[in-house]
């Protein structure tokens, strides 16, 4: 198998700290089955927008809610299914090798997304029939 594909997806829970005084969430490595190489987050997403639209061949990562919902459909080798994110303490798992789409995000909502590698162009997979192709052979 030319690609490294071995993980369904799943939902983690997030260690935090609620009281008083607000939520607080966190993540260190170690924590994790990887090292987080990289951060980013999307908000602001007009109505029914969508984002992702692509595989990614080694990346993995992890998405948080922080505020408000979206879905994500993810497929790769074992699986295609669609989450709703909406609860900033649990944040979801995408392994390598694996095709997703954000979509119907809430207004205000913001997206957290932690990863494993550098941002890396070349390992992004544009065409849904390549990476059909690709899972599958
Ligand atoms: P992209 O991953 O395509 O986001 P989405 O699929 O949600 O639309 O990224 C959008 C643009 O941002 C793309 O042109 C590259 C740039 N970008 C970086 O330069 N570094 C990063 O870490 C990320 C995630 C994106």
């Amino acid at each position: 198998m030319k690609y490294n594909m071995n993980m369904k997806s799943k939902l983690i829970n997030i260690k935090s700290m609620v009281n008083s005084v607000g939520e607080l969430g966190w993540f260190q490595n170690g924590d994790l089955d990887f090292i987080i190489k990289r951060i980013y987050f999307i908000k602001d997403v007009p109505e029914n927008q969508k984002r992702g639209l692509h595989g990614h061949k080694e990346l993995e990562q992890i998405i948080i809610p922080l505020m408000g919902s979206f879905e994500v459909k993810i497929i790769n080798r074992f699986e295609e299914v669609t989450y709703i994110l909406d609860n900033s303490k649990q944040g979801l798992y995408i392994p390598k090798m694996s095709w997703r789409e954000l979509s119907n995000f809430s207004n205000q909502s913001c997206c957290l997304i932690l990863a494993s590698e550098l941002y890396d162009p070349n390992d992004y997979i544009f065409n849904i029939n390549d990476f059909m192709e690709m899972i599958n052979t």
